[in-house]
């Protein structure tokens, strides 16, 4: 599964999405120069995400955290390997084991099914700049 969305300050959604387990979802986006964070969810519905991948560029880092009510921990990864303003491919995997992230250069992130999910339905890509393009 791939598609193309995403420029700053635009929220994609998608509610029926056919993720099972094994299931491969190619993310592909524009970031914008001025984003400064934007964040890939997928979960069963708005309120129980199993994965929100969010990078900052602020911090220089990526933030995954899951969110079921209220946020988890987060896990704060410090390999933000793609450039304001640059294309970028990423690659989500959901399995037995949890979600693995694949980022542009190869390196890969792996992240709990901490909500025991066995589908994942929902996706929703947020672009986020902090002032107007
Ligand atoms: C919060 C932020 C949320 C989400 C969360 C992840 O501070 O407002 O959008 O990124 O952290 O832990």
């Amino acid at each position: 599964m791939s598609l193309s969305a995403l420029t700053a300050q635009e929220t994609f959604e998608i509610m029926n999405m056919a993720m099972n387990l094994g299931t491969t979802l190619k993310v592909k986006g524009n970031i914008a120069k001025n984003d400064d964070h934007f964040a890939i969810n997928l979960g069963e519905g708005p309120e129980k995400l199993g994965l929100h991948f969010n990078p900052r560029y602020d911090r220089s880092s990526i933030v995954l955290n899951s969110f079921d009510g209220e946020w988890g921990k987060e896990l704060v990864v410090n390999h933000l390997c793609f450039a304001q303003g640059s294309e970028i491919t990423v690659v989500m995997t959901f399995d037995s084991d949890g979600f693995k992230v694949t980022l542009p250069d190869g390196h890969q992130i792996s992240f709990p099914n901490r909500l025991g999910l066995s589908q994942v339905p929902y996706l929703r890509v947020e672009g986020g700049s902090a002032s107007p393009p």
